[in-house]
């Protein structure tokens, strides 16, 4: 089978554990880049790159790079490209680029010279068109320009991979699926249990945590991908990459999750039935100011309310957390994502400390270690 380079995208500060991901399903020439990791393999690969990532965003599969010094010179180029090859004038599709060029004024226009120049090139060679569709299109190209460098793209994966599909129901502030899983693998958990979400708002960290460690895939919820709509597309081979990868199954693994609100409780229960994981998931309504560890040795991985600015009743809230922890987690390992600010309140000292970006906000995400000997964290 042909090998073939790819890209999948990821948010900042994932690119590692990515890297990880890819290696464990058999990647090679795995590379890091910038919210970015490149990789080579079969359509299998593919395929089950797709389905088993965690913390991938899209798989890119580039189809033309070349270099431009006007934008007569994508469009030329792009018109001689043989895109009958790639998928028939019934489908529609949309166009995603991303310019850093003086080329282009904006991406706006470089997007549609592309899809000038495709449409053209099926009027030319089969007589008929395909159309756009920019919500919900068969095929997304994906285009990027850096200077005169520029790389078209076929999206393998079609609506961004962090749609896992199992949010039936959302709180205020969900956390990004990706995101959620980049954590619980950033963390030093063992996917052996006792992993507790004591503020679980619509359960993103709970589901992933639980998927992860029962070796449930993204895409066993997910419906569809934008690559079973190529022409090249294999089921069967599809079905072959599905059946190895589920394989294998483990010995049941148990997290538990909590929130003061009744009303999140509800809605991360319907998510984790959605997820397929609600009989691995303990979910409790309770004030974390009453909570009792589960566990001798509890795990916590959690994500506190934070605004973008801190206020008294944040540094309360964190002090509460952190006497909390001080007084009741003995023997707990205790990773929190929040600003630096809100951390400071806490009162314990990390053993780590990493800076991750949650959406545009500048987060630290630290561990902390209690031991029963002193009831101090070291
Ligand atoms: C930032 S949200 C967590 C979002 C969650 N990770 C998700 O993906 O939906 C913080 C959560 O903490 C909960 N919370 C606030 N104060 C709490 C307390 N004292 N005890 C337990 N949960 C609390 C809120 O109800 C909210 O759901």
């Amino acid at each position: 089978m042909n090998k073939q380079t790819y890209t999948a995208t990821t948010m900042a500060g994932l690119e590692e554990v990515l890297a990880q991901e890819l290696i464990e399903i058999g990647a090679d020439e795995v590379q890091i880049g910038r919210r970015s990791v490149y990789f080579s393999g079969d359509s299998k690969l593919l395929y089950k790159a797709n389905y088993c990532l965690r913390t991938a965003l899209r798989i890119l599969v580039p189809v033309d790079s070349y270099k431009i010094y006007s934008a007569d010179d994508l469009y030329q180029r792009a018109k001689n490209f043989k895109w009958e090859d790639l998928f028939g004038c019934d489908q529609t599709f949309a166009v995603q680029s991303a310019v850093f060029s003086d080329l282009f004024n904006n991406s706006m226009f470089a997007s549609l010279k592309l899809k000038d120049a495709i449409v053209d090139r099926f009027r030319y060679k089969v007589g008929n068109r395909p159309s756009i569709d920019s919500k919900n299109p068969d095929i997304l190209i994906n285009l990027h320009i850096s200077n005169e460098f520029c790389t078209i793209s076929l999206d393998s994966s079609g609506e961004s991979l962090h749609k896992r599909g199992y949010r039936v129901g959302q709180n205020d502030a969900p956390m990004s699926e990706v995101l959620a899983a980049g954590l619980i693998r950033l963390s030093d958990w063992d996917r052996k249990g006792n992993l507790i979400d004591p503020m679980c708002g619509s359960g993103t960290i709970a589901i992933e945590a639980a998927m992860l460690a029962n070796r449930i895939f993204p895409g066993k919820i997910r419906k569809k991908f934008a690559f079973q709509n190529w022409n090249s597309f294999d089921p069967e081979l599809y079905r072959s990459m599905v059946n190895e990868v589920e394989a294998e199954v483990p010995a049941p693994v148990k997290v538990f999750a909590s929130d003061i609100l009744r009303r999140n409780i509800d809605i991360a229960c319907k998510n984790a039935e959605e997820a397929g994981v609600d009989r691995f998931i303990e979910f409790k309504v309770s004030d974390f100011k009453l909570l009792e560890p589960v566990a001798e040795k509890p795990f916590l991985l959690f994500n506190p309310p934070y605004g973008e600015r801190l206020t008294p009743e944040d540094t309360n809230f964190y002090g509460m957390i952190g006497e909390r922890l001080k007084h009741h987690y003995t023997d707990a390992t205790v990773w929190i994502i929040s600003t630096p600010q809100c951390l400071k309140s806490i009162g314990l000292r990390p053993s780590r400390k990493i800076s991750i970006l949650n959406g545009s906000l500048e987060c630290s995400f630290r561990k902390y270690e209690l031991y029963s000997g002193s009831k101090k964290s070291r």
